[in-house]
C-alpha cells in the first residue's frame, strides 16, 4: 500500500508582504514535501493565510483599502513569493473561504461544544493585536509588548472559552510517549515543561465588531454576536481544508493526520490548543510538529528600524530561486535561530555553488562529451533513478529527521570527494595516455554526479533536472551558476 504523507506550513497573516522568516518554512516544508513524493508517497503540501484578524482590518484601513480586496491584492503576492520559490504546494487555504473552511471549523466548534468543552465567561484583560492573543502585566515590558512595541489594548467583554486546563494531563503523556512527536527534543521539553507550569483555559471567541465587514470573522455556531477567536479559526485550517465536517471528507480521510512546519513562536498554540481541540473532539493528533527556530540578520532580529531586513525577492532576483532555495537548506540551522547577511549569501553561494557544485557539473561533463565516454561507458544508474533517493540511506534519514543541513552536507561532501578525485586522478592527462582508464574515471565520476543531481532535487529542483537531463542527452549543461563579484 502507498504511504501517505500530509504536510502543512503556518497560515501566515496576510497583513504584509512575506519576509525571508516565512519564506525559510515554506521552503523547509517544500523540501520535505518533494522529498516524500520522490519516494514514492503519496503526499499532500497545505498552506495559506490567515485572514480574520484585526492586524490586516488595520493594514487595510491604513493603506486605504477596502480588506477583502487589500487581502486578495497580498494573497497575490504570497502566489507570486511562492512561484518564485518553486513551492509545490497543492492546495492554499484562506480563512475567508466560506464554502470550505467556515463549515469545517463551525463543524469542530460543535463537535468540542457538545464535549462540554465550552462556556461563556466575562473577560477582563490586554490583548495584543500584534500577537492576536491575549497577554498579561508579567509579558510587557514599560506597558509595551516587547514584540511589537505596542501598548496592548485594554478589554473587557464575554467570551467563549475552551476547557483547556482539562486536557493537560493528556497532553502531557501524549508528548511524552511521542504519539505526538515535536522535532527537535528541546522544544518538546519546553512545552513540557510549560504544560507542567498549569494551562489555562483560552477565550476561543470574540464579540463581532462593527468596523468588520461581512465575510470576516467565522461566526460562532448560534451565536452571531461571536466570531471565532483568531486562533480557533487558524488552527482548524488544516483539517477543513481537507473537507473535514463536510460530506466530501475524502482528502481528510486520506490525509490526516499529518505533519505541522512552524517557527518557535507558535508552538503553544501548535502542541498544546491544538491537540486538546483534537482530543475534544475525538479527532486523531498530528504525527508531527517539526518547530524551527528563527531567522536572524547580523546577529539581530530583522526589523525596519535597525534597516536588516533581507527580502527574499531581492535574494531571488540577484541569484535565482536554487541559490536562495541552497542556503536555506544548508546554512540555515533547522533547530535553532540562524543567521543570513547579503555577504554570507555571497560567499556561500560564490564558494559552493558557482566554484562548487557548478564547476564540477561542467569539468566533468566537459570530458565526459568531448572524450564520447557515453558510447564506452555503461555504469551511470539510470535505471534506478529517482530510486537513488531511497538507496542513499543517509540521506533521506536526514530529511526525514528535518535535518536539512546534514541532508545538503552529505551532498556536498560528495561534491567535494570527486573534485579531490578528479584532481588526484588527472583523468584530462591520462586521456592521452591511457584512454580505457581515462573513460572509466569519469564514467564513475559522472555516474556519482547522477546520483548527486537526483539527491538535488527536493532542494534544488531545476539545478537537478538540468545536471540530470544533461546526462542523459550527452550535453553540456547549461550554465548553472555564474560567478559572482
Ligand atoms: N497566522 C499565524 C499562524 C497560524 S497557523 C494555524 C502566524 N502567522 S505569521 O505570519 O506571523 O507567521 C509566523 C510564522 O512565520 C512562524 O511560525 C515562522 O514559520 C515564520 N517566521 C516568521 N518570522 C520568522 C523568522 N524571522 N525566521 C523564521 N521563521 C519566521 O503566526
Amino acid at each position: 500500500m502507498t504511504k501517505t504523507f500530509y504536510i502543512t506550513t503556518p497560515i501566515f497573516y496576510p497583513n504584509a508582504k512575506l519576509h525571508l522568516g516565512h519564506a525559510y518554512t515554506t521552503t523547509v516544508t517544500d523540501v520535505a514535501a518533494r522529498y516524500h513524493r520522490l519516494i514514492g508517497d503519496e503526499t499532500y503540501f497545505l498552506t495559506g493565510s490567515d485572514e480574520n484578524t484585526q492586524k490586516m482590518v488595520d493594514a487595510a484601513t491604513k493603506a486605504g483599502v477596502v480588506p477583502m480586496e487589500f487581502l486578495d491584492g497580498i494573497v497575490a503576492n504570497f502566489a507570486s513569493l511562492y512561484a518564485s520559490l518553486n513551492i509545490s504546494y497543492d492546495q492554499f487555504i484562506r480563512t475567508t473561504d466560506q464554502k470550505l473552511h467556515w463549515p469545517g471549523a463551525q463543524a469542530l466548534w460543535a463537535r468540542i461544544d457538545a464535549a462540554g468543552d465550552l462556556y461563556k465567561k466575562e473577560y477582563e484583560g490586554l490583548y495584543c493585536v500584534g500577537h492576536e492573543a491575549f497577554v498579561t502585566e508579567k509579558d510587557l515590558i514599560d506597558g509595551k509588548c516587547p514584540d511589537h512595541g505596542t501598548v496592548p489594548q485594554y478589554l473587557k467583554e464575554e467570551n467563549y472559552f475552551f476547557r483547556l486546563s482539562k486536557y493537560a494531563p493528556q497532553l502531557k503523556e501524549k508528548i511524552e510517549s511521542n504519539e505526538l512527536l515535536i522535532v527537535p527534543e528541546s522544544r518538546k521539553n519546553e512545552i513540557l515543561a510549560f504544560i507542567e507550569s498549569g494551562l489555562e483555559d483560552v477565550s476561543f471567541s470574540r464579540p463581532r465588531k462593527a468596523d468588520w465587514p461581512d465575510g470576516l470573522g467565522v461566526p460562532v455556531p448560534n451565536d452571531p454576536t461571536q466570531v471565532m477567536y483568531v486562533w480557533c479559526d487558524a488552527l482548524s485550517n488544516y483539517i477543513t481544508a481537507l473537507g473535514y465536517g463536510s460530506t466530501d471528507d475524502a482528502r481528510y480521510q486520506t490525509f490526516w493526520p499529518g505533519v505541522h512546519v512552524i517557527g518557535k513562536d507558535i508552538l503553544r498554540f501548535h502542541a498544546a490548543i491544538w491537540p486538546a481541540m483534537l482530543m475534544s473532539a475525538s479527532a486523531p493528533l498530528p504525527k508531527t510538529l517539526f518547530v524551527h527556530g528563527f531567522i536572524t540578520s547580523g546577529g539581530k532580529k530583522m526589523s525596519k528600524t535597525l534597516g536588516n531586513i533581507i527580502d527574499p525577492e531581492e535574494l531571488l532576483n540577484e541569484y535565482g530561486t536554487d541559490a536562495v532555495r541552497y542556503f536555506l537548506a544548508r546554512h540555515i540551522s533547522p533547530f535553532e535561530d540562524g543567521d543570513i547577511t547579503r555577504e554570507g549569501f555571497k560567499e556561500a553561494y560564490n564558494g559552493n555553488l558557482a566554484n562548487g557544485l557548478g564547476n564540477l557539473a561542467s569539468r566533468l561533463m566537459k570530458m565526459y562529451t568531448s572524450y564520447d565516454v557515453a558510447s564506452k561507458y555503461a555504469g551511470i544508474p539510470f535505471e534506478v533513478g529517482d530510486g537513488l533517493m531511497v538507496k542513499e540511506a543517509a540521506f533521506g534519514k536526514a530529511i526525514e529527521a528535518y535535518d536539512f543541513n546534514r541532508a545538503m552536507n552529505i551532498i556536498w561532501e560528495k561534491i567535494q570527494k570527486a573534485d579531490q578525485q578528479i584532481q588526484s586522478t588527472e583523468p584530462f592527462k591520462l586521456i592521452k595516455t591511457d584512454e580505457a582508464k581515462a573513460v572509466s574515471i569519469v564514467g564513475d565520476l559522472v555516474a556519482e554526479l547522477f546520483t548527486i543531481a537526483i539527491l538535488l532535487k527536493p532542494v534544488m529542483p531545476e539545478t537537478a533536472s538540468k545536471i540530470e537531463s544533461a546526462i542523459k542527452e550527452n550535453r553540456m549543461p547549461e550554465a548553472l551558476f555564474p560567478r559572482k563579484d
